[in-house]
């Protein structure tokens, strides 16, 4: 299964790309993950990418591409994959088009998690990370036992540098002007599926599993 799970920053792509990790046993591939490594590791993607994540501006189109041509490529994709955050602009879709025909893949859906633009922030603000596993977390929707550490492996949670009021806002702009078009690209590639984000976390897998049973059959 080749999937896309989009929707604005905040909505649950990579809470929900966990549990379809688990689910169907494919990689997730997340720019904005691969990004937030690169920088942790200050090579010379994430030196690029860290000015403008730092705002909430888009890393350019010819390196967030370079990054994904390359990820698809590796083997473990060969079954399928996940991608979560990617594309994100029009350029970014005809590419992924295009690397998709190269390998001889195309979407088998595109899952869009639909949440209204004034409960993201309240999700963004909340929203805690294990430093060990990745885990995500939210203080009120979602919160880990301990205020503290991981449920799963203990791990010291942290906040993303970008999950403050005013770069959130500058994402959502950045959603509406650069993002929001590709619902009609995919609509129009009829592969497109809307779900209702606002529902509890395991609601909302259950409705992307109910989906995807269907387009498999
Ligand atoms: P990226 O890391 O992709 O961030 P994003 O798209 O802004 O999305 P988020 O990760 O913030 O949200 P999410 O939908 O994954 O939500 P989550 O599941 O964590 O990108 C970061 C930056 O990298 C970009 O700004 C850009 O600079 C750069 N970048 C990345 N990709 C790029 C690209 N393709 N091109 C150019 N630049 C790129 O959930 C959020 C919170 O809500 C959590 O606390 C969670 O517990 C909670 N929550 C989840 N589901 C629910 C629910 N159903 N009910 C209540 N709470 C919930
Ligand atoms: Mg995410
Ligand atoms: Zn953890």
């Amino acid at each position: 299964m080749q999937l896309l799970l989009m929707g604005p920053p905040g909505a649950g792509k990579g809470t929900q790309a966990a549990e379809l990790v688990k689910k169907f046993s494919i990689p997730q591939i997340s720019t904005g993950d691969m990004f937030r490594a690169a920088v942790k590791e200050g090579t010379e993607l994430g030196k690029k990418a860290e000015a403008c994540m730092k705002t909430g501006a888009l890393v350019p189109d010819e390196v967030t591409i370079g990054i994904v041509r390359e990820r698809l490529a590796k083997d473990d994709c060969k079954g399928g994959f996940i991608l979560d955050g990617f594309p994100r602009t029009v350029a970014q879709a005809e590419a992924l088009t295009k690397i998709l025909d190269e390998l001889g893949m195309k979407l088998t859906r595109v899952l869009n998690i639909h949440v209204p633009a004034e409960e993201l922030i309240e999700r963004a603000v909340g929203r805690r990370i294990c430093k060990k596993c990745g885990a995500t977390y939210h203080v009120k929707f979602n919160p880990p036992k301990s205020a503290e550490a991981c449920d799963n492996c203990g791990g010291e949670l942290f906040q993303r540098a970008d999950d403050n009021e005013a770069t959130m806002k500058n994402r959502l702009g950045v959603y509406e002007d650069s993002t929001r078009p590709l619902i009609d690209y995919y609509k129009k590639a009829g592969v497109y599926t809307e779900i209702d984000g606002r529902q509890p976390i395991a609601k909302v897998t259950e409705e992307l599993v109910r989906v995807l049973s269907a387009a498999q059959d």
